[in-house]
């Protein structure tokens, strides 16, 4: 394995790159609506430093240390112990379970980008009254279309089929060389104008100050289960990009940078909904994930001037966050086919992302009419995102924990971050406190 990343912009890029996406923009958002306001943000930054950023380490550690994709890693580390490898490919599994409906999604976003491109997302349903109900009808039907949302997933797949076989340098590292400027470009812009808003300052109340009543226990595992998300812990992507790390990186320093930058996005996106949603009267609408994003936001956009180039704009942002993070969820797979059968990368890819246009096609499908695709009344699309989520995600960070606590030496991590303070406390937390809470998580989730 010899690929590696050409420049350290270039790697802080693409690992930002994953771990910015849907996560940041309509789960944090909605997360803060929840759980008190600014009371969350406060948590959920705790979380991120003090779980996020040492299991994120792990990742880098494990990936970097070992220089083999998320499956191989752990063999190389501890080869008399195969049995590891076992949370290598659960990873690969989640890795293909989460792609499957993130890039349906993703496809969302590109038919928002055009429809907002040529007007028609802003065009009257007949026989609907009201800007709530257009959207919120458009967006149904649109779900629950057959071709047409499948057009713009297998679009979506074909683009990531294509940077994927371009490689680690002239692929990923490229992409997201230009594709991130430009993320944080369009989030600065949305935010002067949302901020100029006449009911910025009253949004800004409710995301900055603390709201301690409406914290419960479920707060803190929201938090903690965010952050993993939000950061892309826990199914080996950073495991496989750390793989591509030169070895003077230094890998705490690139935990905290990564997880910084990717707090900021959240926070940057607070600073954007807040206030619009308040400003235009919508601050008791439901900020949950796909109705944030495809109607209430679309309505905040038709009651302001310059409709479709805002609405262009944003959805073009948010194809950029999910698009770069499909990358590194391919890229997981990619590299381990890659690996284990000796293919070239251009026939590892065709591997990964062939069973993706079926496996994406009925996540899509199972949304609209054919209810063979659901199960007691769940569709195919839900259960992926509840399985990866509240189970399979915390269960690989879980995995990694173990691993690096108890089985690979601990001489192993300490090579890797240099010793130090920071570094035997990064330690202690991965060995202790984070396997316990992670299974706290999953025991709540389940209940
Ligand atoms: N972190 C991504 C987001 O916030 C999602 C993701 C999870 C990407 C796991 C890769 C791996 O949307």
């Amino acid at each position: 394995m010899t690929a590696k990343f050409g420049s350290r912009i270039g790697l802080i890029a693409a690992t930002v790159g994953s771990a910015v996406g849907l996560g940041n923009v309509w789960r944090f958002p909605a997360e803060v609506q929840q759980n008190g306001g600014a009371a969350f943000l406060l948590i959920y930054i705790g979380c991120i430093l003090l779980f996020g950023i040492p299991v994120m380490t792990s990742e880098f550690v494990l990936g970097r240390g070992s220089g083999a994709n998320a499956v191989d890693a752990f063999s190389k580390v501890t080869p008399n112990r195969p049995r590891w490898r076992l949370i290598g490919l659960l990873g690969v599994l989640s890795a293909y379970a989460i792609l499957s409906f993130y890039m349906v999604v993703s496809g969302w976003t590109l038919e928002y980008f055009i429809e907002s491109v040529t007007g028609a997302l802003y065009e009257p349903v007949p026989g609907i009254s009201g800007e709530d109900a257009q959207f919120a009808a458009k967006m149904s039907q649109y779900v629950q279309g057959t071709w047409s949302p499948l057009t713009v997933t297998w679009i979506m797949l074909a683009a990531n089929a294509g940077i994927l076989m371009l490689g680690v340098q002239k692929g990923i590292e490229r992409v997201s060389n230009v594709l991130m400027p430009v993320l944080f470009v369009l989030l600065l812009a949305f935010c002067a104008v949302s901020l100029s808003l006449p009911g910025a300052s009253d949004g800004l109340k409710f995301f900055l100050s603390p709201d301690f009543s409406k914290i419960t226990p479920a707060t803190f595992i929201n938090a903690l289960g965010q952050a993993f998300f939000s950061l892309s812990l826990g199914m080996g992507a950073l495991v496989t990009y750390s793989s591509y790390f030169p070895a003077k990186t230094p890998l705490i320093k690139t935990a905290v940078t990564v997880s910084a930058l990717d707090l900021m996005v959240a926070f940057l996106m607070g600073l954007i909904i807040f206030p619009a949603v308040t400003t235009f009267g919508l601050a008791d609408h439901d900020l949950a994930g796909s109705s944030l994003v495809f109607i209430t936001l679309p309505e905040i956009f038709a009651q302001m001037s310059a409709t479709r180039l805002w609405s262009s704009l944003f959805f073009l942002l948010l194809m950029v966050a999910a698009f770069t993070s499909t990358l590194s969820l391919g890229e997981v797979a990619t590299a381990y086919i890659q690996e284990r059968f000796r293919l070239s990368r251009v026939k590892a890819t065709l591997a990964v992302v062939l069973p993706l246009i079926a496996l994406s096609a009925a996540a899509s499908l199972s949304l609209g009419g054919v209810s063979s695709l659901s199960v007691l009344g769940t569709s195919f699309f839900d259960i992926l995102d509840n399985a990866t989520t509240n189970i399979m995600l915390p269960l690989g960070s879980l995995g990694l924990c173990i691993y690096m606590g108890w089985v690979a030496p601990k001489k192993f991590f300490q090579n890797q971050t240099s010793r130090g303070f920071v570094s035997s406390l990064i330690y202690r937390i991965i060995k202790y406190f984070a396997p316990i809470l992670i299974l706290l998580i999953m025991i709540c989730n389940l209940w």
